[in-house]
């Protein structure tokens, strides 16, 4: 389960000599006491190692505008971690002495830690990433050897039961499963982390030149993921889009339906909507707020609070309780919003000041758009970040992948299309400029989620939210070609106007998701108007169904068994209960 990084110069293998060292010192002195390695080298060395990160990182959160995101992906590591050790400090139940070894020896290792963060940020992080997939194996063992009753599977303590929600019968083997997954997941981001910083410039005593490098894709990776080619299977065989597997080449479209608390939480009858339609190949779950500013219309559905996390998680554990897949799409209106929404109470952002012809609605009805204000380039990072954290939140909740929304006349859109972009700054004018906020925000989701795991969702001609290009082949060629060349997940485009006429401007699609997969990117997903006869003679790789899905949960066996469709009820669309939601009838067999 543990791809093991190679390490590819001096600072890596100082990493490497050093998590070595620590494993025989775990071996040879304390895992008989404690049961197992993974547990003493959590125990000693993870919780100073975190804390010592985060004091040197929050150091420099005033001067660091670009660096917020990874201080709160560093606070919540770090959180993690500590739970890591209340969690295995009760199963062990060190006396008082053992106790004080610990702390003495976690004094050591902050002081270590601290040492290598101020003057060798680059090998601190490695060698967190090292430590953290050795903890992954070590783990893996542990849990082998609690499953053959070599250790005891005692009860899950109350704090760990309280902090990873387990069922209150838990045991020690779901303690281990979820504490493995956090370190998968903390071993990812310090990698990742240390790819990014520049060693040189990221020093004491010049911290605020920090950068991050821009990342080249590996294409001999991505062409071994790539998914099955689409013409040795039809539409309703199972296969596979980079690591994951799915059932068939059906794609749930997302679909907003306003059915999250005002708050943004996502709800119990989510969980049941979306479960109900596992057996789509991959859902894409609806577009979700990023933050606050993010916001357009009440009732949908955020990704940047603990309580909305654990929402989606909910649902996510339920889909995945039937096998389905699920993405969820990240969202930031734009300048589609309303004052009402908005921190503060303030205008709706966008790349210009220019204010679009739509309505969005509120708890008190529908509502035409704010008047936005024009983003400062400072803010722009800011919101690059807030996506970072996004993505961080969604992986905690279990989401098998993300999408990042760049159609329908949203935020990334109104960067990339001339008629809303009249900025004259770097992310303006030029095609190349449109296109680096989307670029920008997928290198820092990237730092998350594997680019295999990443999508993207265009509408390059739909005029959705009064959105325009005055050359949009061109345009959208660029933007396929530099995200191919990042060998993403995939493609997701809308093809014509969203809802509406397939061929409302000439445009050639074929040729777009070429590109797209020539420069290393997965596979092309298509969407707008798909129906049972279209679906199975396209040649794109999936295919994803919109307002098909509001009204049949099981649109899969409907369409492959050629079964009449139950007709969805357009004012149940949008806000309300179960009715129009999650009691449309399967079919009855
Ligand atoms: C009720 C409703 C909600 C939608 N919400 C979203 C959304 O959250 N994100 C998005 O990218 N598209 C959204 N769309 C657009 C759909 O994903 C899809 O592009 C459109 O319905 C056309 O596909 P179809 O003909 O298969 O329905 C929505 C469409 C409808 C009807």
């Amino acid at each position: 389960m543990l791809e093991r990084r190679q390490p590819d110069n001096a600072s890596d293998y100082v990493a490497i000599l050093i998590t070595k060292f620590l494993r025989f010192f775990a071996d040879t002195f304390f895992s008989k006491r404690y049961g197992h390695r993974a547990v003493v080298l959590e125990t000693v060395a993870a919780v100073p190692g975190m804390v010592a990160g985060m004091w040197i990182h929050l150091k420099c959160l005033r001067k660091m505008q670009s660096d917020r995101g990874w201080i709160k992906i560093l606070l919540d590591e770090a959180e993690n971690e500590r739970m890591h050790l209340m969690t295995f400090i009760e199963i062990a139940k060190p006396n008082w002495f053992e106790r004080g070894l610990i702390l003495f020896a976690q004094a050591l290792f902050w002081h270590f830690y601290f040492i290598l963060y101020v003057f060798f940020p680059r090998t601190a992080h490695r060698l967190v990433g090292y430590f953290e997939e050795e903890a992954v194996i070590s783990y893996t063992a542990y849990l082998e050897q609690v499953e053959n009753d070599l250790s005891l599977n005692v009860a899950a303590p109350q704090i760990a039961i309280n902090y990873w929600k387990l069922k209150p019968e838990a045991r020690l083997i779901d303690v281990i499963k979820v504490v493995r997954d956090d370190e998968a997941g903390h071993a990812d981001v310090n990698h990742k982390l240390a790819d990014t910083i520049d060693e040189d410039k990221h020093s004491a005593k010049n911290i605020k030149q920090i950068e991050y490098k821009k990342e080249e894709p590996d294409f001999s990776t991505a062409n071994k993921n790539n998914i099955n080619a689409h013409q040795s299977t039809t539409l309703y065989n199972s296969t596979s889009l980079g690591e994951i597997s799915l059932f068939n080449r059906i794609v749930m479209a997302p679909l907003t339906r306003s059915r999250a608390t005002v708050s943004g939480v996502p709800t119990a009858i989510m969980a049941d909507y979306y479960s109900q339609r596992a057996s789509a190949g991959l859902i894409i779950a609806e577009a979700t707020q990023i933050s606050q500013q993010g916001q357009g219309y009440s009732w949908t559905p955020g990704i940047y609070t603990e309580e909305q996390t654990n929402g989606w998680k909910n649902v996510v554990d339920k889909v995945h309780g039937r096998g389905g897949k699920i993405c969820l799409q990240l969202w930031h209106v734009g300048r589609i919003s309303h004052t009402d929404l908005q921190p503060g109470n303030q205008n709706p952002v966008a790349p210009s000041a220019i204010k679009a012809k739509a309505s969005i609605w509120l708890q008190s009805g529908s509502a035409e758009v704010s008047e936005p204000r024009e983003l400062e380039l400072f803010e722009i990072g800011t919101i690059v970040e807030d996506y970072r954290q996004a993505a961080f939140n969604a992986k905690k909740a279990g989401f098998d992948m993300i999408e990042i929304h760049a159609a329908n006349g949203y935020l990334i859109d109104q960067f990339l299309r001339d008629s809303s972009n009249k900025r004259s700054d770097r992310y303006g004018g030029s095609i190349e400029n449109r296109a680096r906020l989307l670029l920008e925000i997928i290198d820092a989701v990237s730092s998350i989620y594997p680019n295999n795991r990443i999508g993207f969702r265009i509408g390059p001609t739909s005029n959705f939210n009064d959105i325009n290009d005055s050359n949009p082949e061109e345009l959208f060629a660029y933007v396929a070609t530099q995200l191919g060349k990042k060998a993403l997940a995939y493609m997701h485009a809308i093809e014509g106007q969203t809802g509406g006429d397939r061929q409302n401007i000439p445009f050639n699609y074929d040729k777009l998701y070429s590109l797209f997969k020539e420069n290393g990117g997965l596979a092309s997903m298509a969407n707008n108007g798909y129906d049972k006869d279209l679906a199975e003679s396209t040649t794109v790789d999936l295919v994803a169904f919109g307002v098909p899905f509001i009204a049949n949960p099981d649109l899969v066996y409907r369409l492959e068994h050629g079964l009449p469709l139950n007709e969805p009820d357009q004012a149940t669309f949008y806000g309300g209960d179960e009715k129009g939601y999650s009691d449309y009838p399967f079919y009855d067999k």
